[in-house]
């Protein structure tokens, strides 16, 4: 670890703890999450707090400001951020992080980036952070689905990931909420690998293992 990472951590904490006290135990919560996964899938837990500190710094902005300030950096804005102008908080930290903060770790530029939609491929530095950001002691007392899908994270990452976006898609409908084309996409990516690996050839019975001899 560089001690330039641990300084650029440190500005991007102060900038955050400066946002509404609601935010900053949010992303305590996800920290205490974040950090328990990086230690069980053995990631940097500076380059894993760098990330976590960053990931909301603009979602507390209103939705006007989101949206102004995606437009005049020259982030791509579709149809869905219009309707929805809080999906853009994740890729303008990205951006600030990397402009303002001069942040190069592009692992963490990327779990910033795509925390809010996720991508089809993603560094498992960006899956522990989307996936803590989702399953933080709050959000799963609100709502219990996310306490099997936490259990998840510490066995099979991807599959965790999976469960998420299912959860979120019944959510979605339920509400009637237009779904974004960028979380479809990666969705169709995670659901595409896991039918690949679970295509697999089949385990042959176990008589068939056995050497010619035995098999009698
Ligand atoms: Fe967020
Ligand atoms: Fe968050």
């Amino acid at each position: 670890m560089t001690p330039g990472l641990r300084r650029q951590l440190e500005a991007v904490r102060a900038e955050l703890e400066r946002c509404p006290e609601g935010l900053v135990a949010h992303v305590r919560r996800v920290r205490a999450e974040a950090l328990d996964l990086a230690r069980i899938w053995d990631v940097d837990p500076v380059r894993t707090e760098l990330a976590v500190w960053g990931h909301d710094l603009f979602r507390a902005h209103s939705p006007s400001a989101q949206l102004r300030l995606a437009r005049e950096t020259g982030l791509p804005v579709v149809a869905a951020d219009e309707a929805s102008p809080v999906l853009l908080h994740g890729p303008l930290a990205a951006h600030v992080l990397r402009e303002r903060f001069r942040v190069i770790d592009e692992e963490a530029l990327a779990a910033v980036r795509d925390h809010t939609l996720g991508a089809p491929t993603m560094p498992l530095l960006a899956k522990i952070v989307l996936l803590a950001d989702k399953v933080e002691t709050r959000k799963r007392d609100r709502d219990p689905a996310l306490r099997p899908i936490r259990r998840l994270a510490r066995r099979d990452l991807d599959l965790a990931l999976l469960c998420w976006a299912d959860w979120k898609w019944v959510h979605e409908r339920e509400r009637r909420w237009l779904g974004h084309p960028a979380h479809w996409q990666a969705r169709l990516a995670w659901v595409r690998e896991h039918h690949t690996e679970a295509a697999l050839p089949p385990i042959r019975p176990e008589a068939a293992l056995l050497p010619a001899s035995e098999n009698t």
